[in-house]
């Protein structure tokens, strides 16, 4: 049977049928992947076997791949694979990173060449909750007035963390993190679409006064995850689903601690935004 592609919502999401993500694809398959991916900016493969030798290599076909800051939560000798997880060591210290994402953001927009993709594979999932959010920032940006499509446009956006947004990070690791300016209005670049580019990360906006910069925010905050513009994504073991950060803001769901959620995530580099 050949691939099949499905999509799951009007502006975001598709689903790939009919692909065993464990065997090394042909060129033209991953070609219309890759369109599919731009297309729709999530992607979602279910029942995989997918261990991480296979996880990597498939994340790897779209580009190289990062390390995460967060070296304590990386998978044994795969340091590529960043553990989303609250499962603890015998010790009882955590393995990974609990509760991640709890929030309207996009991967390391507080890096000066954020994240391109996102590869979250799910291991073990509670029986409810922890579902994940994707809110297309294409939407966000072609349902925006002709006024605020002016008023946005050419603004810079100041993107960094504090304790609220990474309350696992040690101040050591918070310092490596300094403050980088983004446009807030990013051209995709392999489509040309314009998107939305803020998120939780958006300290300020630059060259405005204060009082203009809280009046933006505020207003993006109540804008960029309508409804309408997002796809929530329920979690079934063998899942793989793939997201680009350059056009999706997405929001991880809380659920019974009592359960374990254990997740596999791999990022593939990305660019500038401009
Ligand atoms: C994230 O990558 O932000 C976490 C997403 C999730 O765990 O659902």
């Amino acid at each position: 049977m050949s691939m099949t592609i499905t999509k799951l919502h009007d502006h975001v999401g598709a689903e790939i049928g009919n692909i065993d993500l464990t065997r090394p694809l042909e060129a033209a398959t991953f070609a219309t992947i890759e369109n599919a991916f731009y297309e729709n900016s999530v992607l979602v493969f279910r029942s995989q076997d997918l261990l991480p030798e296979a996880h990597i290599a498939f994340s790897r076909r779209f580009g190289p791949l990062e390390v995460h800051i967060l070296h304590q939560y990386q998978l044994a000798n795969h340091p590529e694979i960043l553990l989303l997880s609250n499962k603890t060591d015998v010790e009882g210290n955590p393995i990974g990173l609990v509760e991640a994402g709890r929030y309207w953001h996009t991967d390391v927009s507080f890096t000066e060449a954020p994240s391109m993709g996102s590869f979250l594979f799910a291991v073990e999932i509670p029986p409810e909750g922890g579902d994940t959010l994707f809110a297309s920032q294409f939407a966000a940006y072609d349902a925006l007035t002709e006024d605020w499509k002016t008023r946005l446009d050419g603004l810079k956006a100041r993107h960094g963390l504090n304790k609220t947004t990474a309350p696992k990070f040690t101040d050591a690791q918070l310092a490596l993190v300094k403050g980088v300016d983004h446009p807030l209005i990013r051209t995709h670049p392999k489509t040309g679409r314009k998107a939305l580019y803020a998120g939780v990360f958006v300290d300020k906006i630059l060259g405005v006064s204060a009082a203009e910069s809280d009046d933006i925010l505020a207003f993006l905050r109540q804008h960029w995850a309508k409804e309408e513009f997002v796809y929530r994504h329920q979690w079934q073991i063998g899942d793989l689903v793939m997201w680009d950060n350059r056009s999706i803001l997405h929001h991880a769901t809380p659920f019974d601690a009592q359960h374990i959620r254990h997740m596999h995530r791999t990022t593939v580099e990305g660019e500038r935004p401009v």
